[in-house]
């Protein structure tokens, strides 16, 4: 069961902790878990080549921009679940996400059955932030397995709150029998 969290924040916030919270839930009930920082990471962004569809087989695509993504591409291919997190930046995901899933298109179509759950942390308001992961995953043919949102705006403000520490247990309790079953 390996399971990896993606955290699309710029900084150590809010987004991080749940995702950290979510990934130690799922290792105490025996997943293999790591978190990609992305904010750590050297990510070009896409530049439309389209090489990594050359012929058609995306299936087979790599891409020839050579930066951290690299290193990234097998770790994905290996995860049984994936966990995007996102900060809401104008009632979407942030760019930082959607650069790394843009950088996905060598193996988008290899994510096929995998789980995908989300994250999203939003001041006011979560907008299409969700729904842009939701439909991410709809695009790979993904499982969507659920999602844990919180209204935040300083950077650890959602540490303070035990109603969504709740209900990142209870997604990692869901994820984990999903894994199993
Ligand atoms: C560029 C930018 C755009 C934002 N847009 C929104 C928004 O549309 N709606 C909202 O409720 N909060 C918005 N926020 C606030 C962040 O979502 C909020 O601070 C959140 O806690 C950030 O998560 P993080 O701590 O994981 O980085 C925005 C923040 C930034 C920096």
């Amino acid at each position: 069961m390996k399971v990896i969290g993606i955290c699309g924040s710029p900084r150590r916030g809010n987004t991080e902790w749940m995702l950290i919270r979510l990934l130690e839930a799922m290792a105490r009930r025996g997943a293999d878990t790591e978190l990609i920082l992305l904010r750590r990471k050297k990510i070009k962004g896409c530049n439309g080549c389209l090489n990594c569809e050359a012929g058609g087989k995306a299936r087979e695509g790599i891409c020839t921009i050579q930066d951290d993504m690299q290193e990234i591409y097998p770790r994905l291919l290996e995860a049984d679940c994936l966990v995007f997190g996102t900060p809401v930046y104008f009632e979407m995901l942030s760019g930082l996400l959607k650069n790394f899933i843009d950088r996905t298109c060598p193996i988008w179509p290899r994510l096929e059955g995998k789980l995908l759950a989300g994250i999203a942390v939003a001041e006011e308001g979560i907008g299409k932030a969700v729904d842009n992961l939701r439909t991410y995953g709809s695009v790979c043919g993904m499982r969507w397995s659920g999602y844990v949102t919180a209204l935040a705006k300083t950077p650890k403000q959602v540490t303070e709150d035990k109603k969504v520490d709740k209900k990142l247990q209870q997604l990692a309790g869901r994820l984990i029998g999903l894994l199993n079953a």
